[in-house]
């Protein structure tokens, strides 16, 4: 029978909309289920939502709206990010669920009943940012050990679990499994920590209600990393069907970041100890993403939308991107730059260049047939052995989560194929007709090494994978070959090559670096009340334009007077042409009448309008917004439109017919 292999990522606050931190972690994980399907194992990897506490019940009320309707709107972000990145999950477990809220009961019984949890009062500081509480000796200047958030005193009464009775066991249970924390020095920092002492916990909160009432006193709800935590083994039918958590618990991976690791790795087996349930075998954790030094996150601005990056250049440029520029364990700098630079050196020069030149020989010099090579030819020695070290290398550097080392032996290997092709010159070859067993050797050679790359490289992108492999004739689905059989030669001559387009497009860096400034952030202004909802502006504003009006909850923008609006010219417009602007799914290129001229305005609103709908239609715009080049467009003003919950425009337009160029005001 298959090995089975569980595999976790966070689950992820719904008071952020998804960045390109989160994006990393689910990537990872989902590239180790790739890889470890790909080794012939039973795989059930899980992601979801964080749904509860204190940061969600706030992020929902500044926004007009309750808790779980805040929660349903952000969980279809993370859930259509996931999708657009093609992330295989097998299940998404959300923790406002009623089967994980059975689950989280049934473990909190079970530590009841080990006697591992007692009322007391609670006095401390609290860091709602982290939902955690620390001691007086971790605070530095009023701000959290961790990441350096406002904490504030709390008293109240609190249901507390023995942690302490749990420092000896965790420390004998690290020793026993090095393996248990990932990478090394994290494991020693969880050593150290759990070996300076363990405080018993507090794992209720009664000043708010946005979370699971404990069983036998509902005043209070549980803490929220007891609640999340729990995820890992409700989404497997704890406390209800236990079929899947017979079959995948323990878990194999729990993937988290950094920031995260010490609620994974003392906490959790700690509550496990207690309720006699078993351990994970390895806590991992990654490095940050860093941009000028500083973690990504929306709370600190810098935050990187992954969208316009996959809208841009293709899933498979920032899967390949997250995984080759991190040395896995450590932190790294983003930058539009080196996501350029990645992407052209590895995807279009080095891969792309090969795929396409060798195809394109195969259908000039072989009829687009994959040729043979001929038992004369030795020239493919050397390559079959660089194959097969190749794979082993790269089979274990995924094993041991080394991911840009395995890449980078895979680009050695096309760099070999590169060189190969140069050093046997086939264009030479076809000149001569008593050569031909060579030339068609040589091209074999090539072809079945970029087979064997396409095998490599399916983990990491697993669409331009099946792209290479369908190419080149191959049937069946490389994701279904294993990485445990792969053998030089089953590449089989006589098949139709299909050439089609290159598989990754050079970026033009001066041209994309132009217009970068004006991609947007992902904002939580698209995640708007449904009512009342000031009327916006969605043209993407230009770097350095005020920031859209705050909605109805929120802390309002500070108030102007008459003049100051006075200064925003406000016109009529009437649309006599528009159409969409190519490479991004919601920009419509307009051309709008305003009495005295005409006008190019690009507007945020495919999603809703078809661009023949709008011909004709009168709206408002601003007539004197500073011109900005959006993808490439110069766009001379901007329209205004209202927007619903979920982001959607509804433009302005005036009740009667009115011409085009009369002020608004
Ligand atoms: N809800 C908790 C996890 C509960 S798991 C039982 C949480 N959520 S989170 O949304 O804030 O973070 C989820 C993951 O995103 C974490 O692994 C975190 O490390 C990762 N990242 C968030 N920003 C990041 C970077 N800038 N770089 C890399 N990953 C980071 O914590």
């Amino acid at each position: 029978m298959a090995r089975k292999f569980y595999l976790t990522t966070p689950i992820y606050y719904v008071n952020d909309v998804p960045h390109i931190g989160h994006a990393y972690t689910t990537v990872v994980s989902d590239v180790i289920a790739r890889f470890h399907r790909m080794l012939g194992q039973d795989v059930y990897f899980l992601t979801g939502t964080d749904e509860h506490g204190q940061n969600v019940e706030r992020a929902a009320k500044a926004r007009g709206l309750t808790p779980i309707q805040h929660a349903d709107l952000m969980v279809e972000r993370f859930r259509g990010l996931w999708r657009t990145l093609g992330i295989g999950n097998n299940d998404f477990i959300r923790t406002t669920e009623e089967r994980h809220r059975r689950g989280v009961e049934k473990l909190y019984q079970k530590i009841v009943a080990k006697g591992d949890v007692y009322k007391d009062a609670y006095k401390g500081w609290y860091c709602t940012s982290c939902e955690s509480f620390y001691p007086e000796s971790q605070i530095v200047d009023g701000r959290c050990p961790d990441q350096g958030h406002k904490v504030d005193w709390t008293e109240e009464e609190s249901y507390f679990f023995r942690l302490s009775k749990y420092q000896e066991p965790l420390l004998r249970h690290y020793a026993d499994h090095p393996e248990f924390v990932f990478p090394e020095s994290r494991r020693n920092e969880v050593v150290s920590f759990v070996g300076a002492g363990l405080k018993d916990l507090s794992i209720s909160r009664s000043s708010f209600s946005w979370g699971i009432p404990l069983p036998g006193d509902p005043r209070h709800v549980f803490y929220v990393w007891f609640d999340a935590l729990s995820n890992y083994i409700t989404a497997l039918g704890y406390g209800s069907d236990r079929k899947l958590y017979a079959r995948y618990w323990p878990a194999d991976i729990h993937l988290v970041g950094k920031d995260i690791l010490r609620f994974h790795a003392v906490y959790w087996p700690a509550f496990l100890m207690s309720a006699d349930e078993p351990l994970p075998r390895r806590v991992v954790a990654h490095g940050w993403w860093l941009r000028d030094a500083l973690k990504i996150s929306k709370s600190r601005g810098g935050a990187v939308d992954p969208g316009p990056l996959i809208e841009a250049f293709g899933v498979d440029a920032v899967r390949h991107f997250l995984l080759r520029e991190m040395v896995f364990g450590q932190d790294a700098g983003y930058s539009d730059e080196a996501f350029i630079d990645r992407v052209n050196t590895d995807l279009a020069n080095d891969l792309g260049n090969l795929v396409s030149r060798t195809l394109k020989m195969i259908e000039d010099y072989c009829a687009g047939k994959v040729p043979k090579s001929d038992h004369r030819f030795r020239g493919d020695e050397p390559l079959k052995e660089a194959a097969r070290d190749a794979v082993s290398g790269f089979v274990k550097d995924f094993e041991e989560l080394d991911f840009s080392a395995g890449l980078a032996r895979v680009w050695s290997f096309i760099g070999l194929l590169n060189r190969f092709i140069v050093q046997n010159e086939p264009w030479k070859l076809s000149q001569d007709p008593g050569r031909r067993w060579a030339l068609e050797s040589v091209l074999y050679t090539v072809a079945e090494g970029l087979r064997i790359v396409a095998i490599l490289v399916a983990p990491v992108m697993p669409a331009s994978a099946s792209g290479l492999w369908k190419r080149l004739g191959v049937p069946g689905d490389v994701t279904a070959a294993s990485l445990q059989h792969v053998h030089w030669g089953e590449l089989r001559p006589g098949q139709a090559i299909a050439r089609g387009e290159g598989l990754f497009p050079r970026i033009d860096k001066a041209a994309y670096l132009k217009d970068v400034t004006l991609k947007e952030e992902p904002s939580m202004d698209a995640i708007k009340p449904a009512a009342p909802a000031a009327p916006v502006a969605i043209s993407p504003a230009p770097a350095g334009a005020p920031a859209a009006p705050a909605t109805a909850a929120g802390p309002g923008p500070t108030e102007i007077g008459i003049d100051e609006f006075a200064r925003v010219d406000l016109r009529t417009a009437r649309i006599v042409a528009a159409e969409r602007v190519q490479g991004a799914d919601k920009l419509l290129k307009l051309t709008v009448d305003l009495g005295v001229e005409t006008r190019t305005i690009v507007a945020g609103i495919a999603t809703r309008y078809p661009p023949e709908s709008l011909i004709g239609k009168t709206i408002v715009v601003v007539a004197n917004l500073k011109p900005a080049k959006l993808r490439g467009v110069l766009s001379q003003g901007m329209l205004l439109a209202a927007s619903d919950a979920t982001g959607q425009p509804y433009i302005l337009t005036t009740e009667e017919p009115v011409p085009p160029g009369w002020r608004v005001k």
